[in-house]
């Protein structure tokens, strides 16, 4: 069996994020997410999510593509995860593109391109824009 692991926090959820899900789960056959759990986005990512990790984590598991839903809760944690859960391909979006090339020697790394024009961020601001 293959297995793929991709790393992100997927708060308010959107069909950029299932692209890269559905794109994720085609390079094998068992779909790991690690989540990034709110305190590592508050203090090392400096994002404050609307939803907490445990309704991020019920919307992802809710998901045909993903198999299974591990905590982020630092940087340093993909070479253990890779190893721990015998990973084969480590996907990441191109906003990350170069920056784990070192998983290389532990996995395969690819690179997706971004579904254009959507982003939580974009979601926040264009719902700020419009709530009056
Ligand atoms: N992603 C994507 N296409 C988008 C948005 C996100 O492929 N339009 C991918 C990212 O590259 C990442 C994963 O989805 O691999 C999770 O991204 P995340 O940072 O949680 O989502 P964003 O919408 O980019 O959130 P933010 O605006 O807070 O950065």
């Amino acid at each position: 069996m293959k297995r793929v692991i991709t790393y992100g926090t997927f708060d308010l959820l959107h069909y950029g994020h299932i692209n890269l899900l559905k794109r994720a789960k085609e390079q094998g056959d068992y779909l790991i997410v690690a989540l990034s759990e709110d305190e590592f986005n508050e203090k090392c990512k400096y994002k404050k999510c609307y939803f907490s990790y445990n309704e991020r984590k019920q919307l992802l598991e809710a998901i045909r593509y993903v198999d299974l839903v591990i905590p982020e809760i630092s940087w340093s944690q993909k070479i253990e995860d890779v190893k721990l859960y015998h990973i084969d391909v480590l996907v990441m979006g191109s906003d990350w593109e170069g920056h784990f090339d070192f998983m290389n020697e532990y996995c395969k790394v690819v690179y997706f391109l971004r579904t254009v024009e959507i982003s939580t961020t974009q979601i926040k601001n264009d719902l700020n824009l419009k709530g009056g």
